[in-house]
């Protein structure tokens, strides 16, 4: 279907150029004047230089032109000369109720080119816990990652895990003091590693941070660490089993957290995966004279004429050989670009790493890793801080884990949802809303604000069911599943009932806003903006709830008015659920 946008400047760039003026002055806008119309266009006033004529002639001209046209119920020219268009309530109707009758895209059109696109979000790093700094990337990620499926593109979310260099060395420097008599460490052992891992998750969580501490004060310790690292990545065997149970172990306990924050990724590769691609990828980045030694590390220059500012080299071996972030990002790059051949690769990270991305992105076009209109986004996000404006951190003032952080929201959703007294609720009904409702407190909270800024995690505000949060979004989609189940329960049905032009300002408020849903959608992938979805669904949401105090749906006598009125509820409640599901989150049945 056609965006409403569209279909109101193809009107006016026709009464446009029948006027005798070119096509280009004909940009229609949302209106700046709600109280005065619904769209404008201000175009008369550009023409009116070209043309030398006054505007509100021009204005004048192409509103005569517009009157009469079914699409409109006012266009008129205001002077000095804009042009002030009104929808026509029977055009809107009938343009909501062929939304209605898509009832799985609601008049989204997918794209006409579907592309590949790979999103490299999440980001956790093995065997250390989640953290509050982890959470913006899978948030964020995962609506990305919705939003371009339903524009109908291929998308291909990896986590890519932190596996690899000296964290690993670590921990099994610290297991090698525990347990010396493990069958890991015998150099010459040759019969088969045992299937079970020789540590739980939440030892392995607590041997991680003692190792990295020993490492800091201990010299020998931090050596034999290095030492451990080497031998790992040259290939030892009872190292590398030992990788393969810290893996199993850690990526087990991530996909249980990942899962309870509705995220889900289609690859579950790391950093250790590229290892693979890295010496022939150096190799031919020196054949081809891209890479050469510069106080005695591997470097690519990656400066620009047009930089303002000073971008270092891009490092790609140490002058030890061994490789860095860097490398593994650009050897990340070769297998993407043999596996899948991606149109985009979208990074979805702390915007701290900026530079890092600028350098390997540069890198990877100069060096032809990627081709030429293979596009390479970063999507840098800000830091979620506290009421004390500091990043979030625990009551005590420790790095909040994420699972504590979910733990506490959910346990304020619960104390809310049972202190309803409107709502009864036995135990496990009201934990799991409790669960779906704090979820769409942090999602919504984070998600409605631009990515690239900080924000302030706020959990009274978060949790609010009023104002722009995720629980005022949900608690709307719950009222109207109230009505329609309340409407059903009188016998009555909406067969046959279409959507009716609107009988007040507040329904038409109402009907506009829902035939903006596919410009909400196409503009939040266009921008990779989820934020924009939830700017839509809170003034879908506000608009509904007026139109709802306003008006008596269930005592209403006709029952042909009612019908419309009830699908008019149906269509918002169906964009409503696409929108919280674009976002990565649901509603329950009742709150
Ligand atoms: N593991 C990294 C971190 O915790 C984030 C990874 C981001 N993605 C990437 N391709 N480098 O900082």
């Amino acid at each position: 279907m056609k965006k409403i946008l569209d279909l109101i400047t193809e009107e006016v760039t026709r009464a446009f150029a029948e006027c005798g003026y070119q096509e280009k002055y004909a940009k229609v806008t949302l209106s700046n004047r709600p109280d005065l119309c619904e769209y404008q266009c201000n175009g008369a006033l550009a023409a009116a230089k070209e043309y030398k004529k006054a505007p509100f002639l021009i204005a004048d001209e192409v509103a005569a032109k517009l009157s009469g046209n079914p699409m409109f119920s006012a266009a008129e020219s205001v002077k000095p000369g804009f042009l002030n268009l009104k929808l026509d309530n029977a055009y809107l109707a009938e343009y909501l109720q062929e939304m209605q009758a898509d009832s799985k895209r609601f008049g989204c059109s997918p794209a006409g080119h579907p592309q590949v696109i790979m999103i490299d979000y999440g980001g956790p790093n093995v065997a250390k816990p989640l953290h509050v700094g982890h959470l913006r990337s899978a948030i964020i990620g995962e609506s990305i990652k919705r939003i371009g499926r339903f524009m109908g593109h291929t998308m291909i979310g990896d986590v890519h895990l932190g596996d690899w260099g000296l964290q690993m060395g670590l921990i099994i420097t610290e297991l090698k003091e525990r347990q010396p008599e493990l069958v890991y460490f015998e150099e010459t052992y040759e019969g088969e590693y045992p299937a079970e891992a020789p540590f739980t998750i939440s030892e392995l969580e607590e041997i991680y941070p003692t190792a990295s501490t020993k490492s800091k004060e201990d010299e020998a310790f931090k050596e034999a660490a290095m030492q451990a690292t080497y031998e790992l990545q040259h290939g030892r065997n009872g190292y590398q089993a030992l990788l393969s149970h810290i893996l199993n172990v850690s990526v087990t306990d991530l996909k249980k957290n990942y899962e309870n924050l509705n995220v889900s990724f289609d690859l579950w590769k790391g950093e250790s995966d590229a290892q693979p691609y890295i010496p022939a990828m150096v190799q031919k980045m020196k054949d081809d004279g891209y890479a050469y030694i510069s106080e005695g590390a591997l470097v690519v220059d990656v400066k620009e004429e047009t930089d303002t500012k000073e971008i270092p080299p891009c490092m790609i071996l140490k002058s030890d050989g061994a490789s860095l972030y860097n490398t593994t990002d650009l050897a990340t790059i070769v297998w993407r670009m043999k596996e899948y051949h991606p149109d985009e690769i979208i990074y979805v990270v702390d915007k701290r790493q900026e530079l890092y991305f600028t350098q390997v992105f540069r890198c990877a076009a100069r060096t032809h890793l990627v081709e030429k209109d293979t596009r390479l986004k970063f999507l840098g996000f800000g830091t979620m801080n506290g009421k004390d404006g500091k990043p979030f951190k625990t009551r005590e003032g420790g790095v909040m884990r994420l699972e504590r952080l979910v733990s506490e929201i959910n346990a304020e959703m619960y104390r809310k949802i049972v202190e309803n007294e409107t709502v009864r609720m036995d135990e496990a009904e009201a934990r799991e809303t409790a669960r779906v409702v704090a979820l769409s407190a942090i999602k919504y909270g984070d998600l409605s604000n631009q990515a690239s800024k900080d924000y302030m995690f706020d959990v009274d505000r978060f949790t609010s069911f009023e104002g722009n949060t995720g629980p005022y979004i949900l608690y709307t989609i719950v009222r109207i599943k109230s009505i329609l189940a309340k409407y059903r329960s009188l016998g009555t049905t909406v067969a046959g009932a279409v959507i009716l032009p609107a009988k007040s300002e507040s329904e038409k408020a109402l009907m506009l806003e829902i035939s903006r849903f596919s410009a909400a959608v196409e503009m939040a992938f266009l921008e990779t903006a989820p934020h924009k979805i939830c700017a839509y669904i809170y003034e879908l949401a506000n608009a509904f709830n007026h139109f709802y105090h306003e008006t008596k749906i269930l005592a209403e006598e006709n029952s042909q008015v009612q019908a419309g009125y009830i699908r008019l509820l149906m269509l918002t409640k169906g964009i409503l659920e696409k929108c919280i599901d674009l976002l990565g989150f649901s509603a329950p049945e009742r709150m």
